[in-house]
């Protein structure tokens, strides 16, 4: 069978990584790919969010699954549109990614479903929002770009004057473009983070095991938010108790909820939950694997994932049996200097050949004249499993010392 994976991340990677692993795949294609998937796949010269220039190659290609990983063109539509040419397509259709797509949307749904999430407020004029500010006792707020804004559409304001600045940047000097027409404030809410993935058909949901991300760049989670700089699995917060808790009150309600909706979701749901002093909430849902959650999540994953995609396009996915690797699994990214702002590329990368103990995937390189080279801000994920954390992280660092670019950085903490 032909695949066909859209993105070109760490997270398609480990996709394109995982899907070879079945007997059933003989060709995979990625668009466009990363230097890490040109060694194993065949990148296209397509960006993932050129949908019908996808559509074009998929139709010509007899592509005979299509794997979505970004939000982008999974909000824009991807999903409908190959589909209405009788395509087969793994992902939520764009009625169904406006969970992600519109924060306020999803905090309408939230509110209305009665599931636990922070108390917010909605704005469409900056001038509305100013005059809430003045009524506004506690802080910090947290202040969110509605559409989506390539994760950076959320600032904390620790006072008055980060708000009133943070309000100006979003709506009127539009630092996140159209995404700032719109804005929430919400209620900050502190506690340990957790990232729940489910799989997802029309009848069943499925929930993988646990993840937990390390989004600020600086140790000690300091400094600008990021993609994510690490990530392990299992979350040690996580048990039997809190899956119950998080699959009755938040997951299920939210698919029913949109269900309701006329919004059915079948995909990959993650929610990004806080577990705060007064039990779990929502922060936020995205429609499609995370990154670099997936780096760590697919590898301790034993079935095939190529059967569980086909089984959630047609709704089969109760038929299926999904079993997880016990060991644990941890993934350390290693950036350029500068990232998530500016930061330089196109800097050649060495000691890839050498590393035995970890799987290492790619994010921003390409392969440039047979050598391979930086290519964006989030440049490598190194990943090792073990039989636990500790091994699994010790393992990563100690062959991170063996691969060098100009510029290379890296949290020292992921997993603390
Ligand atoms: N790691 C966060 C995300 O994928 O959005």
């Amino acid at each position: 069978m032909k695949v066909l994976v859209v993105g070109g991340g760490g997270r398609e990677h480990t996709l394109v990584w995982k899907l070879l692993q079945s007997p059933k795949v003989s060709k995979i294609y990625c668009a466009p790919g990363n230097g890490g998937t040109a060694k194993i796949a065949e990148n296209l010269d397509l960006s993932d969010g050129d949908i019908s220039g996808l559509l074009k190659f998929a139709m010509e290609t007899k592509i005979d699954l299509t794997v979505v990983g970004p939000e982008v063109p999974l909000v824009n539509g991807i999903v409908d549109q190959f589909e209405a040419k009788g395509l087969r397509v793994f992902g939520p259709n764009a009625r169904a990614a406006i969970l992600e797509g519109s924060k306020v949307f999803t905090k309408e749904l939230l509110s209305k479903y009665n599931i636990p999430t922070a108390g917010y407020h909605r704005f469409t004029s900056a001038d509305q929002a100013l005059k809430f500010l003045r009524s506004q006792k506690t802080y910090p707020l947290v202040i969110k770009a509605d559409g989506l804004a390539a994760g950076k559409g959320v600032l904390i304001a620790l006072s008055e004057t980060d708000a009133r600045q943070g309000i100006g940047q979003i709506m009127e000097d539009k630092i996140f473009g159209s995404a700032g027409d719109e804005i929430i404030i919400e209620d900050f809410m502190e506690g340990p983070e957790l990232s729940m993935l489910c799989f997802v058909d029309s009848n069943s949901v499925v929930p993988m095991v646990s993840a937990k991300d390390y989004k600020r760049i600086g140790d000690g989670d300091t400094g600008l938010n990021t993609g994510g700089m690490g990530a392990i699995s299992p979350n040690p917060l996580y048990d039997n108790a809190l899956e119950t808790y998080c699959l009755n009150n938040i997951i299920q309600p939210t698919l029913d909820g949109m269900r309701t909706e006329n919004r059915p979701f079948k995909g990959i749901l993650y929610c990004g939950i806080m577990i705060t002093h007064d039990g779990p909430k929502v922060l936020e849902y995205n429609v499609r694997f995370g990154d670099p959650e997936t780096q760590v999540i697919l590898p301790r994953l034993k079935s095939d994932l190529f059967d569980i995609f086909n089984a959630i396009i047609d709704d089969r996915l109760d038929e299926i049996d999904i079993s997880w690797d016990d060991h644990a699994c941890a993934t350390v990214v290693l950036a350029s200097a500068g990232y998530p702002e500016s930061y330089q590329k196109g800097y050649s990368i060495s000691g890839l050949e050498s590393i035995r103990t970890s799987t290492v995937f790619h994010a921003g390189t390409k392969i440039n004249s047979n050598e391979t080279v930086t290519n964006g801000g989030r440049v490598l994920a190194v990943t090792s499993t073990a039989d636990s954390l500790e091994r699994a992280l010790s393992q990563s660092y100690k062959n991170i010392e063996s691969i060098q670019f100009e510029g290379k950085t890296f949290r020292k903490d992921i997993g603390s």
